[in-house]
């Protein structure tokens, strides 16, 4: 068989992920809820890989990131947990998941505004749209970098300059890209990331995260055990404590250690180049063929600023 469902989730994992995985769930005990070896084994690869995302997207402190369990959850705590209220206005695209559309449409019920960002016939979308669809009550604009649909890429540099120049917070749905096409939260002004672990990233199904910029104050409304302060009948309110609460995957977080350093020691520029020849390959094989048809553009990758993150 021809495995063909990549954008679902990526499969074969580097062989390093179910060994790492086994390794955990045979000898990690709970992290940051003991003094023990075990428990310190597993606070260790908890640091580690948070420290090796950090690396991956920029991100100024580790502690920014916080574990989730996929894209879903990272979306519906950083849409749901801005605090947006009747009159505000949201800017995304006709691109996004439903894992975008459906907080927006829950936050639509209580009167906030959504405006959509249409694209042209082949999936791009219209970035002088962007700007003059910006009114005195937009506050977000979020945005899929890689739409699972097409495969189109957004151009994320350009709306993370707009987002920046209006002050308006700005959301990346990375979820199909992370770990294939570069993304610096910094230089791409980007305040929110939500990514899953077991696509691009190549790590195992259950563990995802959320990066959120010290500018942005998220409302987090799972509480419970966090490992410190215990005392304290508020959960800790600093990151990334505030969006933790309860025992993390950490079985799953080992995989996803194991797949980062697979992308790190093999260069995210020669997956991509691989990946963009087997598309191409796949592309020119089929485009021709009577009865089917193309939807995207294949080219979508060359009119974004890739160089430039
Ligand atoms: C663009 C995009 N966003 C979000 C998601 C949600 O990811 P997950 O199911 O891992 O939460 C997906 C999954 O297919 C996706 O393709």
């Amino acid at each position: 068989m021809i495995y063909f469902d990549n954008a679902a989730t990526t499969l074969p994992k580097p062989k390093a992920v179910g060994e790492a995985m086994v390794e955990a769930l045979n000898s990690f005990g709970n992290p940051s809820r003991g003094g023990h070896e075990y428990s310190l084994r597993s606070s260790r690869v908890l640091y580690e890989t948070r420290e090796l995302l950090a690396k991956l997207i920029g991100a100024e402190d580790p502690l920014n990131i916080a574990f989730t369990g996929n894209s879903t959850m990272s979306l519906n705590m950083a849409i749901l947990g801005l605090g947006l209220k009747e009159g505000d206005e949201i800017i995304t695209t006709t691109l996004e998941h439903n894992s975008v559309l459906r907080p927006i449409y829950k936050l639509k019920k209580n009167g906030v505004k959504v405006k959509f960002i249409g694209s042209d016939r082949v999936g791009n979308i219209d970035y002088d749209e962007l700007e003059t669809s910006i009114s005195k009550n937009t506050k977000v604009i979020i945005t899929t970098h890689a739409s699972n649909l097409t495969g189109n890429l957004v151009d994320i540099d350009i709306i993370g300059k707009v987002a920046h120049k209006n002050n308006l917070i700005f959301i990346v749905d990375a979820s199909q890209s992370l770990g294939v096409f570069p993304v610096d939260v910094v230089k791409n002004n980007i305040d929110i990331l939500c990514f899953t672990g077991h696509k691009g990233l190549m790590g195992p199904t259950g563990v995802g995260g959320i990066y959120v910029s010290p500018k942005v104050d998220l409302n987090s409304y799972i509480v419970g055990g966090s490992g410190s302060h215990s005392f304290s009948e508020k959960h800790p309110q600093t990151m990334p404590d505030k969006l933790e609460a309860g025992t993390p995957n950490i079985h799953g977080i080992a995989g996803l250690n194991a797949s980062l350093k697979y992308i790190f020691n093999t260069g995210m520029d020669t997956i991509r180049e691989k990946e963009l020849s087997l598309a191409k390959a796949f592309y020119e094989g089929i485009k021709d063929l009577p009865k089917i048809k193309i939807y995207g553009d294949f080219n979508s990758f060359s009119l974004c600023s890739i160089d430039a993150q």
